[in-house]
């Protein structure tokens, strides 16, 4: 993961929003959502249906609203949990190589669940500042996760791409998914080691 807002305004579309005019709040039933659009059916219903409710109630992922402040408008949310991954999937990956001398079955991971930005607000740096701020809330936890993980659609997979996140080693159960798993390692991010005095 690059820098958060390290682009200009570009001389298409609209500037840059910086991180500063957000507001980032757990999630409460509200009527904002409806009005909520990022193209893609199943994450506007997440939001509008009562699935959001159950999760949070469940404790199965806890979803995050995102306004601009001088709107007052929902134009983003992401849901996160808890998740494991297993090695299997790291294999070909050259930076786990030295975990091999540890037995270990799966890395401890927090899942992206969703993330989706509204699609009137594409392309202002909204979905880098929020992977920023995951990776943040994670590495401030004091509680030991080494990637973020989640479940990219063909569309999207570009975007985590340049962000950092890679592809998992395609295992059999990986090739009947349609979405692809990817994985970003906390270690390798700008703050790591910065927000928890650890050593
Ligand atoms: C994918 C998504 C979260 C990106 O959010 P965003 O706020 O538009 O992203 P940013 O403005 O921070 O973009 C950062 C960079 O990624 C690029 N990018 C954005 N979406 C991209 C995509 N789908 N494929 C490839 N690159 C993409 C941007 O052009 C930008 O590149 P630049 O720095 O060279 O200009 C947003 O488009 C979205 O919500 N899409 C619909 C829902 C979705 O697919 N969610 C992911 C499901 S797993």
């Amino acid at each position: 993961m690059g820098p958060s807002g390290s682009r200009g305004p570009s001389e298409e579309g609209e500037p840059p929003i910086p991180f500063s005019s957000l507001r980032i709040e757990p999630f409460r039933p509200t009527r904002d959502v409806e009005s909520f659009d990022c193209d893609d059916r199943d994450l506007n219903e997440f939001l509008t249906k009562d699935q959001v409710s159950r999760y949070e109630a469940e404790g199965l992922g806890y979803t995050y609203l995102v306004y601009l402040q001088s709107e007052g408008r929902l134009i983003a949310y992401f849901t996160v949990c808890t998740d494991t991954l297993r090695v299997e999937y790291l294999r070909t990956v050259k930076t786990f190589k030295p975990l091999s001398g540890i037995q270990l079955e799966s890395i401890p991971s927090v899942k992206i669940g969703r993330l989706a930005v509204d699609k009137r607000y594409w392309g202002r740096d909204i979905g880098t500042h929020l992977l920023h701020y995951i990776a943040g809330m994670v590495m401030e936890t004091g509680i030991a996760a080494r990637l973020l993980t989640l479940q990219a659609t063909s569309r999207s997979v570009g975007f985590y791409q340049r962000m950092g996140f890679e592809l998992t080693t395609e295992t059999r159960r990986e090739r009947r998914r349609d979405n692809r798993t990817m994985f970003f390692d906390l270690w390798s991010h700008p703050e790591h080691g910065h927000a928890l005095p650890r050593e």
